[in-house]
């Protein structure tokens, strides 16, 4: 039940202005942070929603994308309406949509291809749903979206596509663990990778009905962790050719590695992997992976190295069994001054949230805090002016809670006690981001661009960069003072 403004005039009957004057007060509150409604206070699809939905939903929520129902034309959207105001409410929480969970109120905010919406969206949604999900003029609709279906590449058209051979899993069949088949990579001459892509190709129908309208009903490949080598006689990985990628785990999202630390491929390499995941869902199904490679340009030299950190723990977890805010703490000292260029939390089933913190000197500072959704493995990509930047002997530190109740829907079965281990069920907690390494003047160099770009003036202070604008102080002396006495 929502006024508009064109009908407040001094005909109406003395109940109806004293409802409106009651409306005009709640109002504001309903929709202050909602600019674009002052001038007409009904909220919208064509003209709220919309856009909304085509920014950061209709890439998967489309027919022929991997969300369960397409959200394009009002009479799709409307009978969601409800669930959708869910959805998107639950914000960084498991089973939020889109599936995004960065925490809005601490630590670094600006991070690549970001689809989350802010408050005012997540506020106009709430209220178009809770007002029975008017259409509006489709005169404000905004031009729909034409998807090309032959786009299936996030990150870009791969300069090199790999396939892996086929799979076939049947439905009904145990999980299957193994090596798949070595491919050759056919390339002339080392190229270095900008980004790595992995999509499975497989017969599954995808058209919604099918009655298996879930991640795991489309899929088949649960995870891959893979690497490039050449491979010897005796069928031995070579060890001074492996170059290890970016582990592929269904609903990944590609990995776009730091501009200036490009991955090496080299020719004469095959894929190897020792460890794929099978799992059958619901109905025969045939499929690949397709990797797709995207180059630097020929002659390109990496400027960075990157670091291989070991941040996390895999041995001595403990859960117990019917308790949430359950936490697990891992650290590493920094060898090497670094620049993080991704924050990727990686636990299991009861995984609810995790921090990066950093340590320097006096100070601990969150970086980043993530809800976790075991359903959903994401990477988040620090915006290139907000990747942290911390001196050697910071220490990294990182914080998962877990929710081993039955709130936690991903969990089987709370009462159980969980361990560490590779299964679903037992666990991991370690953070698989990327990160490269710098020398003193790489560090230096990097700081001074991070105050130009941000114009920072001696008492701004950015997260994740403790140096940034501290005075650098010539070294002293060391003074012998029992000497000098
Ligand atoms: C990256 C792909 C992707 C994006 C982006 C995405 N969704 Fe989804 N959505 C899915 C998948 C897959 C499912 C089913 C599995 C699940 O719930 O996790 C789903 C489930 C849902 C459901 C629950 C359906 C049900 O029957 O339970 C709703 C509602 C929904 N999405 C709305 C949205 C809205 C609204 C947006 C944008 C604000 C959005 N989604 C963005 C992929 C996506």
């Amino acid at each position: 039940m929502r006024h508009s403004k064109q009908k407040e005039d001094s005909n109406m009957p003395q109940s109806a202005v004293s409802d409106l004057a009651r409306l005009a007060l709640a109002l504001p509150f309903a929709l202050a942070p909602f600019a674009v409604s002052a001038q007409q206070d009904e909220i919208t699809f064509h003209r709220d929603i919309e856009p909304i939905l085509q920014r950061s939903c209709q890439n998967c929520h489309r027919v022929g994308g991997v969300g369960p129902m397409p959200l394009v034309t009002h009479e799709q959207v409307a009978p969601f309406a409800g669930l959708i105001e869910y959805k998107t409410g639950l914000r960084d929480r498991a089973g939020a949509m889109p599936p995004w969970y960065m925490e809005k109120n601490i630590g670094i905010q600006d991070y690549k291809n970001d689809p989350s919406l802010n408050d005012a969206e997540i506020e106009a949604i709430a209220a178009w749903a809770q007002s029975g999900a008017p259409k509006g003029d489709p005169a404000h609709a905004p031009e729909p979206l034409v998807f090309d279906d032959s786009v299936k590449w996030n990150a870009g058209e791969p300069d090199l596509i790999v396939k892996t051979n086929s799979v076939t899993k049947l439905a009904g069949t145990p999980d299957w663990w193994g090596e798949i088949d070595r491919v050759p990579i056919p390339l002339e001459e080392e190229r270095y990778v900008k980004s790595v892509e992995i999509v499975e190709v497989n017969d599954v129908n995808f058209q919604a009905g099918t009655g298996r309208e879930t991640v795991g009903g489309r899929y088949i490949f649960h995870h891959m962790i893979w690497s490039t080598a050449e491979i010897d006689e005796s069928g031995k990985r070579v060890d001074s050719t492996v170059t290890s990628w970016p582990v592929h785990e269904v609903g990944r999202n590609p990995d776009i590695f730091d501009e200036d630390a490009g991955r090496l491929l080299r020719p004469g390499t095959y894929v190897v992997s020792d460890s794929v995941h099978l799992h059958s869902n619901g109905q025969d199904t045939t499929g690949h992976l397709e990797i797709g490679f995207r180059f630097h340009p020929v002659g390109y030299q990496p400027k960075y190295e990157r670091t291989v950190l070991g941040l996390g723990n895999g041995v001595d977890i403990s859960i117990a069994g019917n308790q949430s805010d359950q936490e697990l703490h891992a650290y590493v000292a920094l060898e090497d001054n670094i620049k993080i260029v991704t924050f990727e939390p990686h636990l299991h089933a009861p995984g609810e949230r995790m921090c990066l913190e950093a340590i320097w000197g006096y100070t601990v500072e969150t970086l980043s805090c993530v809800g976790y959704d075991h359903n959903w493995v994401r990477g988040y990509a620090y915006a290139n002016h907000a990747q942290p930047l911390l001196p050697k002997g910071a220490i990294l530190h990182i914080v998962g809670y877990m929710n081993n109740t039955g709130t936690n829907p991903n969990v089987p079965d709370p009462r159980n006690w969980q361990g560490s281990g590779n299964r679903s069920v037992t666990n991991m907690f370690i953070d698989l981001g990327m990160r490269v390494s710098l020398t003193d003047e790489q560090f230096a160099e990097e700081m001074a661009e991070r105050r130009r770009v941000l114009n920072l003036g001696p008492n701004d202070h950015v997260i994740g960069c403790p140096l940034c604008t501290a005075p650098l102080v010539a070294p002293v002396p060391l003074v012998d003072v029992a000497a000098s006495d």
